[in-house]
């Protein structure tokens, strides 16, 4: 499942998706894109359940809930994630009373696409929000450099080599899924480990105790 792209219609980060879309494909995954532009998504309201939440937010996070493996793409915005793409994320705050909760043990692709050579300072901020939504980044990321100029008119990388990254990028993505779904690696074995590292902190005396 793919999430990102701008508000922009012709979108470098929503046509890198595609890209990494067609490696997790080859890699035999079935996939879809969720468009931040077509999404139309209210900015998130704090305390909105599922039941009082938009219908686009509802279903998106719905669908990516559904999925085992994700690939995110941002534009790099003043050296961050966009705040489409942000609220986009804050939506998935609906996913906080699942069993097991957010993005537990999914697997996410990282991909920014900037106007000039710092758009890993975007995919380093996304990582935070895979670490709080307790999700796995693979290690490979692409950082697309110099956007602007990164695509042709038909959508496709001017570079063999991005295309290679995306591409490959994507089968990641796919493979490690799915040994992650083999394994379930999401129950009751980290759940204990979860609750065991909370007792230990609760435990843990105060320091100006
Ligand atoms: C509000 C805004 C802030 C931006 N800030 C940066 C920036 O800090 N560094 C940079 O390299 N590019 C910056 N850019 C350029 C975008 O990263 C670049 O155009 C990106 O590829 C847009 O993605 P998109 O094609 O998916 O819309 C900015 C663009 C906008 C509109």
């Amino acid at each position: 499942m793919a999430l990102g792209g701008s508000m922009r219609p012709n979108s470098s980060s929503l046509m890198s998706l595609k890209i990494a879309l067609e490696g997790a494909a080859e890699a035999g995954a079935a996939t879809e894109v969720i468009d931040v532009r077509t999404l139309e998504l209210p900015m998130y309201m704090p305390g909105t359940d599922g039941e009082h939440a938009p219908e686009a937010a509802r279903r998106m996070a719905e669908t990516i809930y559904s999925a085992p493996g994700l690939i995110w793409a941002s534009p790099h915005y003043h050296g961050t994630v966009s705040g489409s793409f942000k609220n986009a994320l804050d939506w998935l705050q609906l996913l906080a009373d699942q069993h097991p909760p957010f993005l537990t043990d999914k697997v996410i692709g990282l991909i920014s696409t900037a106007g000039g050579v710092q758009g890993l300072q975007t995919i380093n901020t996304m990582e935070y929000v895979v670490r709080a939504l307790r999700a796995w980044a693979v290690p490979l990321v692409v950082p697309v450099p110099q956007a602007w100029q990164a695509f042709d008119e038909d959508g496709r990388p001017r570079d063999q080599g991005i295309e290679t990254q995306l591409q490959t990028l994507g089968k990641e993505v796919a493979r490690v899924a799915q040994r992650m779904t083999l394994r379930e690696v999401s129950d009751p074995a980290g759940e204990c480990a979860e609750a065991a590292a909370r007792a230990s902190q609760a435990d843990r005396p105060r320091r100006d105790q």
